[in-house]
């Protein structure tokens, strides 16, 4: 009784994809589909004033293209056993990242970094830990293809299996023109509901023009920290975004061109001249990513030498466990490693270290140290976290 209820609530304005798939002798029923009648705006979708401006219509995203990448993004059809979505590891909730350190994708395997939230891609052109993609179009059909994640090893069989199902053919005929199903198609329609998912309602943002006055004391004590020469928080997690502005679009690969901080602080470009490597320099730094002392010896050396993207620190609360490999559980603990936990290493940002290149220390106070916290949870955006046009269109 109650399962005919909910059916019949769902069938007004809904689609329902009611197709049978085979697992074996057992046949599985596939969850429905429920799409509104009336497409959901998503070119209207537009970065507030001061993280940019841009409106998502002016940069290649149609409506009907989002909501097609948005049913992608929640589909376990995309993996190889139908049960794994790009969705399993990002969920909306948590900023779009995944509450353990590794998630589980393909078959029970389990990732060897932590799943990165979602934040303004708009604003990024380098994506991953290690800065290794370098716009959303490149990474959209990775994780499909990773043995780990989704397990998809050819987008032959991906591209006719969805083509198979009752309801793309329809929403690419939306979103595209015709009904055919490729991989560009579905490399341009999860973009572009990638690109929608915009972060800039927290209650940071809607302090911007009144100086945060609506900050307690004690997050404004924080966020005065947070900006301080001492501690130093952003000068690489920058204001507006909490990344670096810019640092991600001037990314220079190791190989063609160096980028250097030199002990003053100053960004030093230069060629190569053999390529590869960071040059030997000690305080070499790709711009946008950096080496934090969480290692003495990095088992995972990101881009080099325990050098990870400087991410942004959006919606920071939702989005533990931190660092690129989890590491930690809480805020409290992140901010007790800069604090005093920051260990040496010959690639040791010069952010973190003291006149004669040892590992430097805050030496902050309970206080202080609740007070960036507390500064750090007003970079929660609940509404994009609650919205429905990022949500699951799908239900059982
Ligand atoms: C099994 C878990 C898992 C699944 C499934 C998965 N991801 Fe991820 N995702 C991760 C992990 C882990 C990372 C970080 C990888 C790294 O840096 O090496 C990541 C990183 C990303 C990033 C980079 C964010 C940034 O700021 O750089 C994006 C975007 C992303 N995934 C989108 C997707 C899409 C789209 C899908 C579906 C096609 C997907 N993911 C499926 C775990 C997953
Ligand atoms: C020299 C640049 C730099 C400075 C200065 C810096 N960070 Fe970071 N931060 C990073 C990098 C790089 C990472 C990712 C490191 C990793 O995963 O190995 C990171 C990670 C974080 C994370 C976890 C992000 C996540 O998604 O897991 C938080 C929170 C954070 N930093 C807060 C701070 C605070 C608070 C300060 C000031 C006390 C600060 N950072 C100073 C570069 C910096």
């Amino acid at each position: 009784m109650k399962k005919f209820l909910f059916t019949t609530v769902l069938a007004l304005g809904t689609v329902v994809a009611f197709e049978a798939c085979q697992s074996g002798d057992v046949i599985v029923a596939e969850k429905k589909l429920n799409l509104p009648t009336q497409t959901m705006r998503y070119a209207d979708v537009q970065l507030p004033a001061h993280l940019g401006n841009t409106r998502m219509g002016d940069i290649g995203v149609t409506d009907n293209g989002a909501t097609l990448g948005r049913v992608l993004f929640y589909d376990g059809k995309l993996s190889l056993n139908n049960q794994i979505a790009c969705a399993s590891c990002h969920k909306q909730a948590y900023g779009f990242s995944d509450i353990t350190q590794y998630s589980k994708g393909f078959e029970g395997a389990v990732t060897t970094r932590n799943a990165m939230p979602i934040v303004n891609p708009v604003l990024n052109s380098t994506l991953f830990w290690d800065s290794r993609s370098s716009s959303i179009e490149d990474l959209a059909l990775r994780p499909v293809k990773n043995h780990i994640e989704m397990g998809m090893e050819s987008m032959e069989m991906l591209t006719k299996k969805l083509a198979n199902t009752s309801y793309y053919p329809d929403l690419f005929e939306k979103a595209f023109g015709t009904r055919e199903v490729t991989e560009e198609r579905i490399q341009s329609a999860m973009s572009q509901f990638m690109r929608t998912i915009i972060t800039g309602n927290s209650k940071y943002d809607q302090g911007m023009d009144n100086m945060h006055a609506n900050f307690t004391p004690l997050e404004k004590m924080g966020y005065n920290i947070f900006t301080s020469d001492k501690a130093k928080c952003s000068s690489c997690h920058m204001e507006p975004n909490f990344a670096p502005n810019g640092g991600n679009n001037m990314m220079i690969f190791p190989g063609n061109n160096n980028v250097f901080n030199d002990p003053n602080g100053n960004f030093v470009f230069e060629p190569l001249p053999g390529g590869g490597g960071m040059g030997g320099n000690p305080y070499a730094q790709t711009l946008g990513t950096t080496n934090i002392g969480l290692d003495k010896v990095y088992a995972d050396p990101g881009m080099g030498d325990g050098h990870f993207r400087i991410p942004s620190l959006r919606n920071i609360e939702l989005t533990g466990p931190y660092m690129h490999d989890g590491r930690f559980n809480t805020l409290a603990e992140v901010v007790e490693h800069y604090n005093s936990g920051v260990q040496a290493h010959p690639k040791l940002d010069h952010k973190f270290r003291d006149a004669n290149g040892n590992p430097t220390h805050l030496n902050l106070s309970e206080v202080e140290k609740q007070a960036l916290v507390a500064f750090l949870k007003t970079l929660t955006d609940k509404q994009m976290c609650a919205d429905t046009k990022y949500s699951d269109p799908f239900s059982n």
